[in-house]
């Protein structure tokens, strides 16, 4: 896979965090190509990673064998509109835009001709921890080539009817605010209870790493995890006990079910 020429239209964050991954797992600079229609960022990009940038995105596409297409979902009819008539045959086309459907992107690119791939990332791929979950109606040649560059980012997955994209989108891709919620209520607390600041941020911040850690690592669930670590009577015990009182699952369970719903709502 490393002699494809991969190009990116928009070189936001989420492109920073792909080009990031790519380059850290050996991918050659000289194949990658990102497009911005603002010179600055194009620049930052070209020093930090000595990646080709082009402010045209019909010159960053040619000759290009996956294009990752990463750019805010407002802004993704102008680009599709512009690239349409310029697009090789057997290129691979990946969306990570959130919500927009894969009638949309037909609109504009033929199926045909072309191999899509719908893409839900989530921002701990700016730290190479990311969980993406792709969706294709394409054969194997594309969806082997999205999971090569997804993959250079974290983990990925995949899915086999495009709607369970919103349930991924309220799992995994809003899922990193629920985790930084909980850390910054702990540590809140923690100052509350007379820690110093810095200290609090430390102890929330580590616990989350060790703790993410154990789950992915210990093959144990979490229900198992969690009551490893729940002594009767004990500290943690009296915490869950007032936290379940207080509704916490519940309130978990109605705000991922809420961005389920939202994600379906915002669905173009
Ligand atoms: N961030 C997340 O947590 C997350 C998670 C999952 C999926 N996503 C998806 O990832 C995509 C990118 O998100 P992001 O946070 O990286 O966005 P971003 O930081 O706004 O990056 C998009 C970049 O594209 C540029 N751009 C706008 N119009 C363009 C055009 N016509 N041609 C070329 N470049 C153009 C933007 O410039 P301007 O700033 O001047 O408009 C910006 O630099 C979005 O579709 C989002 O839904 C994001």
């Amino acid at each position: 896979m490393q002699h494809l020429n991969i190009t990116f239209i928009g070189g936001g964050n989420m492109a920073e965090a792909l080009i990031s991954g790519l380059i850290h797992s050996g991918h050659k600079a000289s194949k990658i190509c990102v497009s911005d229609i603002k010179e600055t960022r194009l620049d930052e990009l070209n020093q930090q990673y000595a990646i080709r940038t082009e402010l045209s995105n019909i010159t960053a596409i040619t000759n290009t064998d996956v294009l990752l297409l990463a750019v805010k979902p407002q802004q993704m009819d102008v680009v599709l509109a512009g690239i349409a008539d310029y697009l090789a045959e057997n290129m691979t086309i990946i969306s990570i835009a959130a919500g927009l459907g894969m009638v949309r992107l037909q609109r504009y690119l033929n199926a045909d001709k072309v191999g899509l791939v719908r893409v839900m990332p989530n921002t701990p791929a700016l730290v190479g921890e990311g969980m993406s979950v792709l969706f294709s109606d394409a054969d194997d040649m594309h969806k082997q080539r999205a999971e090569y560059v997804l993959a250079t980012s974290g983990e990925t997955a995949w899915v086999d009817e495009e709607k369970l994209l919103h349930a991924v989108t309220a799992v995994s891709g809003s899922g990193p605010a629920y985790f930084f919620l909980l850390a910054e209520v702990m540590q809140a607390t923690g100052e509350s209870l007379g820690l110093p600041k810095a200290l609090a941020a430390k102890l929330a911040a580590q616990t989350a790493v060790g703790s993410g850690k154990m789950l992915v690592e210990s093959g144990r669930n979490a229900a198992d995890l969690r009551a490893q670590v729940t002594s009767p009577g004990g500290t943690t015990q009296a915490a869950l006990d007032e936290m379940y009182e207080c509704g916490l699952p519940r309130a978990i369970r109605s705000g991922v079910t809420a961005a389920a719903k939202r994600s379906k709502d915002l669905a173009i």
